[in-house]
């Protein structure tokens, strides 16, 4: 179809304005960027970021005093397990392909130290364990390695006398902890409670245990992030306050990259970002200074915010799901932590 003539007064809403005007007629572009976007095939030709089921991690939750998956309510369609529901989520992604699952621990009863955390018998490491049991080597088993779920003030570490959390009393316990992991079969373990020096402490804990060959996650750039709201409902989070005094203020971008250089330091094997969305130009940063993997972590806010609009038709949720994973990779993380990583893995494929 050819379109009217725009300076045709009969035809063309617009030839008055451009006659009236003495509007020049517009060149002819040299440049054409829409060539390459004329129909599917070639722009999957040419598409520059595709997501691999293999690069996405479940973060997962398994609770101790239930005997049926519990719906968390700010996370719509998403359970805390028993042990056997676990298992079968586990194989499910070994299934789908998924590349691993990040284990986290909803205790029944919590102290001041977080005791449960490295207990051999404790809910986390009974998981671990159930999972590489299912799994084996089909899936990566990754646990987090913080207090925060154990302790009964709902803090990463141990408090001082003044209520303040005690980054060198912490050390320890994050080692007992990644000792235990790797004993119940974790492939890796990830601290992610950003005290400093966590990455040597735990690096030198699995060393001298014979663990030489389990990884370390970090959560290297960690911000005191509103967007872990849903979170603390999924693990029945206890905190009261913030996080304010270890985790990263969100204005700063030059020392998520600080964090990032010392753990590589200390001894991490991949490097994360978390939140992810919100803190793309850090995920970018981090992407052209690491010589390690870099990983995000889509956070339960970043989830839940898209359920919600979705639920109510106010956003594509496939769509915004895809988009919104693609922008963490198109930045730079090569590994991407997402409580959508089954769904995708099983749903979506390789159609970046
Ligand atoms: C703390 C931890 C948190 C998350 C992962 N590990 C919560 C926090 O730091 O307050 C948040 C994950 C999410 O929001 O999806 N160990």
């Amino acid at each position: 179809m050819t379109l009217p003539d725009p300076r045709d007064p009969r035809t063309s809403p617009a030839a008055n304005v451009l006659i009236s005007r003495g509007v020049p007629a517009p060149g002819i572009p040299r440049e054409r960027p829409r060539r390459l976007r004329s129909f599917p095939a070639l722009r999957a030709l040419v598409r520059e970021t595709r997501i691999d089921p293999a690069q996405l991690i479940l973060p997962v939750f398994v609770r101790e005093d239930i005997d049926r998956p519990h719906p968390i309510e700010a996370m719509p369609g998403v359970v805390q397990h028993t042990l056997d529901s676990l298992r079968a989520t586990a194989a499910e992604c070994a299934q789908a392909g998924v590349g691993g699952i990040d284990l986290f621990g909803v205790p029944a009863a919590r102290d001041e130290a977080g005791s449960g955390a490295w207990d051999p018998e404790g809910i986390l490491n009974r998981g671990i364990a159930a999972v590489r049991e299912e799994v084996g080597d089909s899936l990566v088993v990754c646990a987090d390695t913080c207090l925060d779920e154990f302790t009964s003030h709902g803090h990463c570490g141990l408090l001082d006398d003044t209520g303040r959390v005690d980054n060198d009393a912490t050390l320890p316990l994050y080692q007992a902890m990644a000792v235990t992991q790797a004993e119940a079969g974790a492939h890796m373990v990830s601290p992610s409670g950003m005290m400093d020096g966590q990455v040597e402490a735990i690096r030198s804990a699995l060393d001298a245990t014979g663990h030489a060959d389990v990884a370390i996650l970090a959560y290297s750039a960690k911000y005191a992030s509103a967007y872990f709201g849903p979170f603390r409902d999924a693990v029945g989070s206890t905190l009261r306050g913030d996080r304010t005094t270890y985790q990263q203020d969100p204005a700063n971008r030059r020392e998520g990259l600080r964090e990032v250089l010392l753990d590589i330091t200390q001894g991490a094997d991949i490097v994360m970002v978390k939140p992810a969305g919100p803190y793309l130009d850090v995920v970018a940063d981090v992407a052209v200074r690491s010589n390690l993997p870099v990983a995000a972590y889509q956070v339960s806010g970043e989830f839940s915010m898209v359920e919600a609009a979705a639920h109510r038709g106010w956003i594509d949720r496939d769509r915004v799901i895809r988009e919104s994973i693609t922008g963490i990779v198109r930045a730079g993380a090569n590994l991407v932590l997402t409580y959508w990583a089954l769904e995708v893995a099983q749903t979506m494929g390789n159609r970046a």
